[in-house]
């Protein structure tokens, strides 16, 4: 039986793992779960679960759910909040398998605790790798704990992985949908608006991934991410458009043969591969997740434009200069996703902000946690100075 703490469950990935559990409960027990407001799913999540602990952002949310608990007669499930709180939720030793699914940095700490305690990690968390990357790829190593990726890329790449040996690795291929604008020309860049960014043709994903995928910036942290999680330099990891989401990623050996991942486009599916892993378990009849390859008469591949997706490149060079630069890459990125969504800057304003601040960051790579968080809030608070101007630019 696996037991589990899930980190970020009234998210989507959250809802994903759950509906796993619920379809394999003789496999998968729910121990304790973290949130971040949404204190109505948080408090259903505590019904139907009872995890022994859950822990909500803010001490304000966590009374306000204990007062729920209380009225509902349910006195045995330890409410907790901020960070200190997910970090509990995620290292408790009954706990033997962590789901890391908080968007954004707000993962971080919790994430590296649970790796530093020993707990297998299905890593859904993206921003944690990126920013992070170095630091919690060397504490998995010196704890002995396996980093299984549950962003649908990477856990395809960990599929395919298992072809051939590293050494045998040419290069991968990160596959990338192309988003809601891959066909727009780049003077209607400016005018799209935040409805037109959030629908995504292929997945249905928590807000900020959307945008980063309508930006291309999420393929961007993905690059990162698979440097960090295959051990490849970012030449070795490349990315193709291909529009039908159906080959999740691809891996070349050197003998010129190449492994692909296809699968329905579900998050089930990377979920239930990570949760089951190394065994692989019988989907049919307790989850659809079956893909009708009959269905299948058209496969696409093609070279992102740089030119309408300048994320893309601006996360290649964070890869290769290293330092402090992918920690801004992604803080930077973070406000001014926020930014777009509320308007006050335009959609190109995306990686117009995230370049400036790039240019604007430089030190060593951080040797902890802190200072990670450090080098994060500095570029946070460059990119809300960059920001302001072209706000006030817009209201005149
Ligand atoms: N969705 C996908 O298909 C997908 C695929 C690959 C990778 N990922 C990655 O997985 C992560 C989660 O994505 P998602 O789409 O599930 O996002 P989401 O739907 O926005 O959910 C985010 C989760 O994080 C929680 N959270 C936010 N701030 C928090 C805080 N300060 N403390 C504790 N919890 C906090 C949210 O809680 P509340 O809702 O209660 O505020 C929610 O449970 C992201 O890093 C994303 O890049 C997602």
């Amino acid at each position: 039986m696996k037991k589990l703490a899930i980190l970020g469950s009234t998210g989507s990935i959250g809802h994903s793992t759950l509906s796993i559990c619920e379809s394999f409960p003789d496999r998968y027990q729910v121990i304790s779960l973290a949130a971040g407001s949404n204190i109505d799913v948080a408090y259903a999540q505590c019904l139907r679960w009872r995890p022994k602990v859950i822990s909500l952002a803010t001490e304000q949310l966590a009374a306000t759910l204990k007062t729920r608990l209380k009225a509902a007669d349910i006195s045995n499930i330890e409410v907790l909040h901020g960070t200190a709180g997910s970090i509990h939720v995620a290292t408790l030793p009954e706990v033997n398998f962590v789901v890391s699914a908080i968007v954004g940095v707000a993962g971080l700490e919790a994430t590296y605790a649970a790796v530093c305690a020993g707990k297998t990690i299905g890593l859904a968390n993206k921003e944690c790798l990126v920013a992070a990357g170095e630091l919690i790829i060397a504490a998995a190593k010196k704890h002995n704990v396996a980093l299984l990726p549950i962003d649908s890329e990477h856990n395809a790449v960990h599929q395919c992985m298992r072809g051939g040996t590293p050494q045998e690795v040419k290069q991968i291929w990160l596959t990338a949908s192309g988003g809601p604008f891959r066909n727009t020309p780049l003077p209607d860049f400016d005018h799209i608006t935040p409805q037109q960014a959030l629908k995504h043709p292929t997945w249905v994903m928590g807000q900020r991934i959307t945008i980063d995928s309508a930006t291309m910036m999420n393929k961007g942290f993905e690059v990162i991410e698979a440097c960090r999680l295959f051990n490849l330099p970012p030449k070795q990891v490349r990315v193709t458009i291909h529009p039908q989401s159906t080959v999740h990623s691809l891996v070349e050996f050197v003998d010129g043969s190449i492994l692909a991942q296809i699968s329905v486009t579900d998050m089930r599916l990377p979920i239930l591969y990570a949760l089951a892993y190394p065994e692989r378990v019988p989907s049919e009849g307790k989850v659809d997740l079956t893909f009708d390859l009959t269905t299948l008469s058209q496969l696409d591949f093609s070279v992102p434009d740089l030119t309408r997706f300048p994320c893309l490149r601006l996360a290649f060079e964070a890869a290769e200069n290293g330092g402090r630069s992918c920690i801004a890459l992604n803080a930077a990125d973070e406000i001014a996703v926020a930014a777009f969504l509320e308007g006050r800057i335009p959609f190109m304003g995306i990686p117009r902000t995230i370049e400036t601040v790039l240019q604007l960051t430089a030190g060593q790579p951080p040797a902890s946690i802190s200072e990670v968080l450090d080098a994060d809030l500095a570029a946070r608070q460059q990119a809300r100075e960059v920001i302001a101007p072209q706000f006030t630019g817009v209201g005149r």
